[in-house]
């Protein structure tokens, strides 16, 4: 795997690798000394150009823990605030023999455009409205360790997802997340169902293989996972719905609907998340929510791929 920017570019194969990868990762999680050698010497440079607490930090713990080298660059801070094109940052910083780039930027199609400048490898880490492959990888290897909690194993040849339901519930217009999750799903066998308010739908999502629906409540009790992302204030520019009340009303995750779940469905959110709007705390907080399993995921599932990616014989000490 040279980049990854996009669920798509993860085949079967790849995708079940990663995940399994992961696992092992785990357990260097729980151990008092969290470090392996194998990307020793290595240098990533994590840049982002937007706003990100978990995805930035556990790119850099992940990468620390594998030995790797991890600088973590700004927007503020860095010489795109004084006018310096994308594109003469990125060369500015190859140059110096940077190894991979982990780059979350506004722009959707950010990452493939970096990723053909620069030498490093390139992983992208959410472009715009677009794509955030780790995110769906770890919201993957999260329903994957729940599924398997509950018991019955896949039938061969299948994957654990074969038969199961995930809700994507909110703001799919403004969402990279649900993208991701859309491709990566059709690799891995999961059925998506969208729901969503007719102004939130991005456009084309008819050609997307998905359910579609306005209905959550009629979804509800059929979905194995019920994944409900954030409401992207900072993507709008007002009017999306009347308010935020209301929005809540038919599309939040509200307590009254926890009892409408499905036995044994999980809750999902991707974090950040706006308590009182797509998610209440009665959800967010239930035994039945993963939102912290995914957040502990984000650091196994980013070794994982940067281990598939710079681990390679040559680099790797094992
Ligand atoms: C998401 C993102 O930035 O795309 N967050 C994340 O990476 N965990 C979703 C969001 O911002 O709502």
């Amino acid at each position: 795997m040279r980049h990854l920017l996009s669920a798509a570019d993860l085949d079967l194969a790849t995708a079940t690798a990663v995940l399994d990868l992961a696992e092992e990762m785990q357990q260097v999680q729980s151990r008092p000394v969290k470090k392996l050698p194998a990307l020793r010497g290595r240098t990533i440079v994590n840049i982002f150009f937007e706003d990100s607490t978990r995805t930035r930090t556990s790119f850099e713990i992940a990468g620390k823990w594998l030995s790797a080298d991890t600088i973590n660059v700004s927007a503020k801070g860095s010489s795109v605030s004084k006018g310096e094109s994308l594109r003469d940052t990125m060369m500015t910083l190859d140059a110096m023999g940077v190894d991979a780039f982990v780059i979350r930027h506004s722009s959707s199609g950010a990452a493939a455009q970096v990723a053909g400048w620069v030498k490093a490898q390139v992983v992208n880490a959410g472009d715009g409205q677009h794509e955030h492959p780790t995110q769906a990888l770890l919201d993957a290897y999260a329903m994957r360790q729940h599924f398997r909690t509950l018991g019955a194993a896949p039938a061969p040849g299948a994957t654990e997802f074969a038969g199961k339901r995930i809700a994507i519930v909110g703001d799919l217009l403004h969402s990279r997340v649900v993208r991701s999750n859309v491709l990566l799903q059709r690799t891995l066998g999961g059925e998506v169902v969208l729901v969503a308010p007719p102004t939130l739908l991005p456009t084309g999502v008819e050609n997307w293989g998905c359910e579609v629906t306005g209905d959550l409540d009629a979804v509800l009790g059929t979905c194995d996972v019920v994944m409900m992302l954030r409401v992207q204030r900072e993507r709008m520019a007002g009017g999306y719905f009347p308010t935020e009340r209301e929005y809540s009303e038919r599309f939040g995750l509200t307590e009254e609907r926890l009892a409408a779940l499905k036995p044994g469905a999980a809750i999902c959110h991707p974090g950040p998340m706006n308590r009182g709007v797509e998610i209440s705390s009665a959800a967010a907080d239930a035994a039945n929510s993963l939102v912290l399993d995914q957040v502990a995921a984000g650091v196994a599932v980013r070794m994982s791929v940067l281990y598939h990616l710079l681990g390679s014989d040559e680099g790797a000490v094992h």
